[in-house]
């Protein structure tokens, strides 16, 4: 299995670390990150990380600004993509078609090639543009997964609501995520 992996520059770099570091568990998966410049920012203010931290958790790591890198070309097969997290402007240029880096170029693929592609899009409060987007997004067979807190199943921290998030991402490719817990039903 092979998947692509997109991080911008909305809030929320931890949730693209920690999806890359449950997918690097995954036996015989292959992922391929791309990080924007607006990712590699948000990662230099909200965490310790550095994008190397990144790169050491994925296969192999593309330039943003490397059109002619595999993942550009729909002949190159993928199982999908995730944009972890997915800013607005990124969200626009995917509803758009407006391919002007890797990232926006391997989404745009992804949906030419019928393939899954998952936003983990993240704003507050959403416009009506935002909405607008968002919509066109899902009509466009888009899995939207936005980062919402998660009280049900016993997360009271932010680490345990940051893996409800990831475990919610992988079940869109049907991975398994040990550390999502369930909900199990209340009879
Ligand atoms: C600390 C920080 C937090 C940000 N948070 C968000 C956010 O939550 N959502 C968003 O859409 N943009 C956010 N932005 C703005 C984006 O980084 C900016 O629009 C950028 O151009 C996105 O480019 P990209 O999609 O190519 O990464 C944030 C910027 C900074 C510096």
């Amino acid at each position: 299995m092979r998947l692509i992996v997109g991080m911008s520059g909305a809030s929320g770099a931890i949730l693209g670390y920690e999806a890359l570091k449950a997918l690097r568990d995954v036996p015989g998966l292959e992922t391929h990150l791309i990080l924007t410049e607006g990712a590699a920012q948000t990662l230099r203010y909200e965490t310790a990380l550095r994008p190397e931290d990144l790169a050491a958790l994925a296969s192999v790591v593309h330039e943003n600004e490397n059109l002619a890198a595999s993942i550009a070309s729909g002949s190159f097969p993928t199982d999908g993509m995730i944009v972890i997290p997915c800013s607005m402007k990124t969200l626009a240029g995917i509803v758009s078609g407006y391919a002007e880096n890797l990232l926006l170029r391997a989404a745009d693929v992804c949906l030419k090639e019928g393939r899954r592609l998952v936003l983990v899009p993240r704003e507050t409060p959403l416009s009506p543009l935002h909405l607008r987007n968002l919509k066109e997004a899902a009509d466009l067979g888009c899995r939207i997964v936005p980062p919402m807190m998660t009280f049900y199943n016993g997360a009271d921290t932010v680490g345990k609501m940051i893996q409800c998030i990831v475990g919610k991402v992988l079940s869109q490719f049907g991975l398994p995520y040990a550390p999502f817990v369930p909900w199990q039903g209340k009879d």
